[in-house]
């Protein structure tokens, strides 16, 4: 606007411009009729150009004004949540407790696109412990942190004995998948550490090839996880660039993910080592993409894993039970595979049950198929052990036709599964179930002299000893897993039975007599013998996202610490939100 004032405006010199005015008007009238309304036409033809452009500019100018304060409010917003020194506010600040944050705008969903009612954005605040039992479980995630930051910061895993670090990625597996940890504990300075590193070090583009379920139940869950407690958004521009790259994994012919792919080529494949696909796997990252498009507002992460969820639906199985391979170009299941709810089967029951939850309880599907597979369960896998009666759940080999009296410490989450379902309205003999298999999974525990699980428990069913349950040499090792703490807290919380505190604290006991050394925690090769347990060298990042997280939540005098009806949690225990559709 300010050059069309400019040519308004003339010189000062009023003389001359009379003057001037006299000879133009001369001129004017020597002209013909016809010249001078070619020049009329001429002068109105310009002017309503001019008036356009002006208008038109003027127009663009306010969007951009608009938009650019819309930037400034997203930039101040943005500011505040990433100057590390309001860490301390996010931490200790309590008059802004569950203060809701003004929608950004940008990224945020669109609900027109969704049609989904987003939960409100709260921060929210933790204390710390609060309770003798809370901290000493502090106090061991600080030893294993200590540990980690020494010697293999940015690394994967910490080799505690060795001094050393793993790669398996090469994503800093242990900082990205316990920072909701670190934040749940209320540990301030340890926060600071694990987000300085993600925001400056934690990078995508690595050329190697990752597996889809790992990386997303341990990198996008927790990302996803810490964005929701503190509503930082740099966690969430890093999520949305790995899940990105991860979305390949789904351009096979029956749109079932092949197992692998790489974050920089962005190529996926099936694992060198078979055709097929493991079937938790693929029906273990729902939970994950669903989420990141119901932030983003973008459909494109929930529409390919909801594709799965509804192709393995319509496949047929025994009773609700599904085989744990299938083949990510056919889309069928191999037919002979192993049924169980231990490795490669375990989460698909699980997030049946937690999508179901994740949706407001509107897609049926998932509720009945998770219904029909519990019926299935007891009728096909359960069996009690001689001489006291432990009931255990088995494995169908096979495609159903051998029974196998094995279960895997993994199949421990299931109580606490069982009880979330029956708190939802499930059926109640779900409770009853949940109850006996954590006392199964208790004496898994018990009768160790380590007070520590193996990985894999055989059970006595035909009587040939006096003995419930016995151990093979193979699977004596303890990898520090979480699955029976998680499910001891799902079920302390939702009945309030402090006995689940006491075996929990009890399984700690054994974590700190015969796992802890100098610089952390140790995965170990023996759980029969106290005198050796033969430390296996190796902190998985599990154990600070998962097994400590859960000890602290049991310990907890709030049972709803982490509140079962504000957040579904995956299977790496990251919480994520809970929507109504
Ligand atoms: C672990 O150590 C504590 C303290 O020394 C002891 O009371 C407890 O019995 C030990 N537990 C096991 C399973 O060894
Ligand atoms: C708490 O759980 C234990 C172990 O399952 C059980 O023996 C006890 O009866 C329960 N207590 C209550 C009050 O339900």
């Amino acid at each position: 606007m300010d050059h069309v004032a400019l040519d308004v405006s003339g010189t000062s010199d009023s003389i001359h411009d009379r003057k001037r005015t006299k000879s133009l008007r001369r001129l004017w009238n020597q002209l013909s009729k016809c010249q001078r309304s070619c020049i009329y036409t001429i002068v109105i033809v310009l002017t309503l150009t001019v008036f356009y452009l002006v208008s038109t500019e003027s127009e663009r100018t306010q969007i951009s004004l608009a938009e650019s304060a819309n930037e400034n409010k997203k930039e101040v917003l943005h500011n505040i949540r990433n100057d590390p020194r309001d860490v301390d506010t996010v931490f200790h600040d309590n008059d802004s407790e569950g203060q809701v944050l003004e929608e950004p705008g940008g990224l945020e969903a669109d609900s027109n696109r969704n049609q989904v009612l987003l939960p409100p954005k709260v921060v929210k605040k933790f204390a710390g412990p609060t309770t003798a039992r809370q901290e000493a479980v502090v106090k061991a995630f600080k030893h294993a942190w200590q540990g980690y930051k020494q010697f293999a910061w940015g690394h994967d895993h910490l080799k505690p004995i060795t001094e050393g670090y793993s790669d398996w990625f090469g994503l800093g597996l242990s900082i990205v998948d316990s920072i909701d940890t670190i934040y749940i504990m209320g540990l301030t300075k340890e926060y600071k550490e694990a987000r300085e590193w993600i925001e400056k070090h934690l990078h995508f583009d690595v050329n190697r090839d990752v597996n889809l379920f790992e990386v997303t139940i341990r990198v996008l869950g927790g990302l996803l996880s810490i964005y929701h407690l503190t509503q930082d958004r740099m966690f969430l521009t890093k999520a949305v660039d790995l899940a990105d790259r991860l979305l390949p994994s789904f351009e096979s012919e029956s749109g079932i993910p092949y197992s692998d792919v790489n974050l920089f080529t962005r190529k996926a494949h099936a694992p060198k080592w078979s055709p097929d696909s493991s079937t938790s796997e693929v029906t273990t990252i729902q939970l994950e993409f669903r989420d990141l498009s119901r932030i983003t507002g973008n459909p494109k992460y929930e529409n390919a894993v909801s594709k799965v969820s509804l192709h393995i639906h319509n496949l047929e199985k025994k009773d609700g039970l599904v085989p744990i391979f299938i083949n990510a170009n056919t889309g069928q299941f191999r037919s002979y595979a192993t049924i169980t709810l231990g490795a490669r089967g375990d989460s698909y029951y699980e997030y049946l049950l937690k999508q179901w939850l994740q949706t407001g309880k509107t897609i049926d599907y998932l509720r009945d198929d998770y219904v029909t597979s519990i019926m299935g369960v007891e009728k096909h896998l359960t069996k009690r052990t001689v001489p006291n009666g432990f009931l255990f759940i088995g494995e169908l080999l096979v495609g159903g036709k051998d029974f196998k009296p094995k279960m895997d410490h993994l199949t421990c989450y299931l109580p606490g599964t069982l009880a979330l379902g029956v708190h939802n309205g499930l059926p109640e003999s779900h409770m009853k179930l949940a109850e006996e298999l954590l006392t199964t999974c208790y004496q898994t525990y018990a009768q160790q002299p380590t007070f520590l699980a193996p990985e894999i428990t055989y059970f006595n069913i035909q009587g040939e000893n006096s003995n419930d349950m016995y151990v093979k040499t193979n699977d004596a090792h303890n990898l520090l897993r979480p699955e029976y703490l998680e499910s001891l807290w799902y079920v302390y919380q939702l009945t309030g039975n402090k006995t689940y505190q006491d075996w929990g604290w009890q399984i700690f006991q054994g974590f700190e007599n015969y796992t802890k050394v100098k610089n952390g925690y140790t995965s170990i090769g023996n759980v029969k013998n106290p005198l050796n347990v033969r430390p296996k060298d190796m902190m998985e990042s599990f154990f600070l996202s998962e097994t400590l997280k859960y000890l602290y939540l049991l310990f907890s005098d709030d049972p709803k610490l982490i509140d079962l009806d504000t957040y579904v949690i995956n299977s790496e225990a990251h919480p994520l939100s809970i929507y109504s559709s």
